[in-house]
């Protein structure tokens, strides 16, 4: 089982001719209103790619419709939680070409508790995974607990903070970060080679570039190329290629075989516009990937 200690945000759409200056007022074309959050999109592309997953998460009191689109995706929502105040959400400025500035309010993902996760994390066990993003309170703790009882933790370093990513990295089995978290990375820790961190294992995706996978126990080391498509918005792609590479993974796919479907989800997920309801499911990336 995957357990997923994820953030469920509204996510604003705003579609605009370019990201603004500072202190320019632009005109949106169109405004969309759909369900995302990392959290929420990792779950629905591991459930996607045909893994079993109990979405851990909290919305605040205007959040049913979140619950309800979670809900309608596949992905089981019966512990997600429903706290006074308000859920978050994210205002997504899209350009026409695709390209995207996020600004997040956590909300409710910031209010949960450490009894909630003890609560929530009583039946985890070795086989199990967890999976966690840098959207919600209680990361660490979440991440401790899991690691304790020989789970596999893996935790996207994003939106990024190295002061969170030094906290929670001695509880992590695969990281996971974009190329400029990576770099970031580094220069925090002082390190030439983010093996010198100390994590057994990172997958750094590289946008329409790719993606590497480093597994550092093993001295594997393996990449793939990107692909081109016609990209109408980037926005979740990155947590659609970690969730099903961690999916593929987990159904005990080899590393490459996960990498590259992951790879050919995310580059499908840049041709349809939203979040979670874009991620495609199984069929969609097996079509592409007889094309
Ligand atoms: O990674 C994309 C996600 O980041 C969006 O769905 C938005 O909610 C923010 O959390």
């Amino acid at each position: 089982m995957i357990y997923n200690i994820g953030s469920i945000n509204a996510d604003f759409f705003y579609h605009v001719s370019h990201i603004p200056m500072p202190g320019e007022t632009l005109v949106a074309s169109k405004v969309e209103r759909g369900l995302g959050g990392k959290g929420a999109n990792q779950s629905v592309a591991m459930i996607n790619a045909g893994s079993e997953v109990c979405h851990l998460g909290a919305v605040g009191e205007d959040g049913s419709w979140l619950i309800d689109q979670l809900r309608a995706l596949g992905v089981d929502t019966t512990n997600v939680i429903k706290l006074l105040g308000a859920s978050g959400h994210a205002i997504i400025t899209m350009e026409k070409d695709g390209e995207n500035a996020i600004t997040t309010f956590g909300g409710a993902n910031h209010l949960i508790s450490t009894d909630q996760v003890n609560s929530w994390l009583a039946p985890i066990s070795s086989s199990d995974w967890l999976v966690l993003q840098n959207e919600t309170s209680q990361q660490s703790n979440a991440a401790n607990l899991a690691s304790l009882r020989g789970a596999h933790v893996v935790y996207s370093a994003a939106p990024f903070d190295a002061e969170v990513v030094a906290e929670i990295l001695p509880f992590v089995d695969i990281l996971c970060v974009n190329e400029i978290e990576a770099a970031e990375l580094t220069s925090h820790f002082k390190v030439k080679n983010l093996k010198e961190i100390g994590v057994s294992a990172i997958l750094t995706t590289l946008g329409s570039r790719g993606a590497t996978y480093q597994d550092f126990k093993t001295g594997l080391e393996i990449r793939v190329e990107g692909i081109t498509v016609s990209s109408v918005d980037t926005t979740g792609a990155g947590d659609t290629f970690c969730g099903y590479f961690v999916a593929l993974l987990s159904q005990g796919k080899d590393p490459l075989e996960a990498l590259t479907f992951a790879n050919k989800a995310a580059a499908l997920k840049v041709t349809k516009l939203g979040t979670a309801n874009a991620i495609p499911n199984l069929a969609e990336v097996l079509e592409f990937n007889a094309r």
